[in-house]
C-alpha cells in the first residue's frame, strides 16, 4: 500500500451517495442517520482520507459528544463505528492515525476524557497499545438493523467500556465531569 497521511473531516450532505457508494448499508442507511445525528448537534461523523488521493475516503467514525447510549456508562465523548474500509486497508496505521486525529478533535472541544466500547479483542489490543484503559465494566450495546426484505432487527451484543484520559495527566477520574457542549 501506498503511503497515506491521513485527515478527517465532518461528512457533508452532498457526501452521502458516494458513502453508500463506498461503504454498503442497504436499508439501513446507516451513514445518513450518523449524519442526521451530526445534524441534530449530537455528533460528528468524521470521514478519512489520505492527502495523496483526497477524493477517496478510507474510514469512517462518529464522535458522540452525549456519550455512549447505556446510560451505566460513565459521560465523556464516545468513539462510535470507527472503521477503515475497504478490508485491504487495514493493519497499516489508518486507525492509529484516526484514533490521534479524533483524539485531538475532542481535546480541542474541551473535553479530557475519550471513552469506546469494544468487543473484538484485536480492536482491544490496538485501543490498550494506544493509551485506553480496560473500566472492566461490561454493558450491552444495542442496535437497529434493516434487511433487504425491510424488516428491522434488534441486536444486542456484550461491549466492554475502555477511556483515555486526554491530559496525559493520568487521573484517575470516572467520567468528563465538566459539562462540556458539542
Ligand atoms: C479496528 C480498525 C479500525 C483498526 O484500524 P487499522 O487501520 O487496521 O489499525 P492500525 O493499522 O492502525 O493498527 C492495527 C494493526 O496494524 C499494525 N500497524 C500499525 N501501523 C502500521 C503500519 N504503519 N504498517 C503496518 N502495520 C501497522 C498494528 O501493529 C496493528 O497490528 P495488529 O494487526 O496486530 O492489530 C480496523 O481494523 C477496522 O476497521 N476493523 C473492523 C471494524 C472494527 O472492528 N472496528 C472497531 C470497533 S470497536
Amino acid at each position: 500500500m501506498q503511503s497515506c497521511d491521513v485527515f478527517l473531516r465532518p461528512c457533508e450532505p452532498t457526501d452521502l451517495e458516494a458513502l453508500e457508494a463506498w461503504a454498503p448499508t442497504g436499508n439501513s442507511r446507516t451513514h445518513s442517520v450518523r449524519f442526521a445525528r451530526q445534524e441534530a448537534g449530537t455528533s460528528t461523523y468524521y470521514l478519512a482520507s489520505c492527502l495523496q488521493s483526497p477524493e477517496a475516503f478510507v474510514g469512517s467514525c462518529e464522535i458522540r459528544w452525549n456519550g455512549c447510549v447505556d446510560p451505566t456508562v460513565p459521560r465523556c465523548p464516545e468513539v462510535n463505528g470507527l472503521q477503515v474500509w475497504p478490508e485491504h486497508l487495514r493493519s497499516h496505521g489508518i486507525g492509529t492515525q484516526m484514533l490521534g486525529l479524533l483524539e485531538h478533535e475532542v481535546t480541542g472541544r474541551g473535553h479530557r476524557v475519550l471513552g469506546l466500547g469494544v468487543d473484538d479483542p484485536r480492536a482491544k489490543a490496538l485501543y490498550l497499545r494506544l493509551g485506553y484503559e480496560d473500566t472492566r465494566q461490561d454493558y450491552i450495546d444495542r442496535y437497529t438493523w434493516i434487511d433487504d426484505q425491510h424488516t428491522e432487527h434488534h441486536a444486542a451484543e456484550p461491549c466492554r467500556w475502555m477511556r483515555k484520559d486526554l491530559t496525559g495527566s493520568g487521573s484517575q477520574v470516572d467520567s468528563d465531569l465538566r459539562q462540556v457542549g458539542p
